[in-house]
C-alpha cells in the first residue's frame, strides 16, 4: 500500500498549498485582470499590493469602491474577489511581505 499513502500525502499537500481555500488564484487573477486596467499604463492608475495597508484594502472591496467610477462586477466573479483581497491583504504595505510586484 505505499502508492496509496504517497497518493494521500500527495492529496493532503495539494489541499494545503493550494492558493487559499477559493478556487481562484489571487495573485493570478491580480496580475491577469486587475493588471488590464492598473498596470504601468491602464486606465486605473497603478496599483499594487503595497500601494496600501491591509484594513485600506479590506475597506475598498467591502465598500465596493469601484461602483462609483467604474462598475467592475461583472468582470469579476465573488471567488476572484475574495482571492485577490486575499492576496493583496497578504503583500499589502503593513504585511510582512509588502509586494511592489505584478506590474509590467
Ligand atoms: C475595467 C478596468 C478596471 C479593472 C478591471 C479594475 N479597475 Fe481598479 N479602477 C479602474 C478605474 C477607472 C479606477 C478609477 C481611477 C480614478 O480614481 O480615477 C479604478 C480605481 C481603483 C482603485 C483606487 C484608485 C487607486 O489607484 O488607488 C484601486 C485600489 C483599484 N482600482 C484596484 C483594483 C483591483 C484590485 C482590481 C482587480 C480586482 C481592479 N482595480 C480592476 C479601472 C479598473
Amino acid at each position: 500500500m505505499r502508492t496509496g499513502k504517497g497518493l494521500i500525502v500527495a492529496a493532503a499537500l495539494a489541499l494545503v498549498l493550494a492558493p487559499g481555500l477559493y478556487g481562484a488564484d489571487g495573485k493570478a487573477v491580480f496580475t491577469g485582470k486587475c493588471l488590464e486596467c492598473h498596470g504601468a499604463s491602464g486606465a486605473g492608475g497603478k496599483v499594487m499590493p503595497a500601494k496600501y495597508a491591509v484594513r485600506q484594502w479590506q475597506r475598498f472591496f467591502g465598500e465596493n469602491r469601484h461602483a462609483r467610477k467604474l462598475d467592475i462586477s461583472s468582470r469579476f466573479t465573488q471567488e476572484e474577489l475574495d482571492a485577490v483581497l486575499e492576496y493583496l491583504s497578504n503583500h499589502a504595505a503593513d504585511s510582512e511581505k509588502p509586494e511592489a510586484a505584478g506590474l509590467r
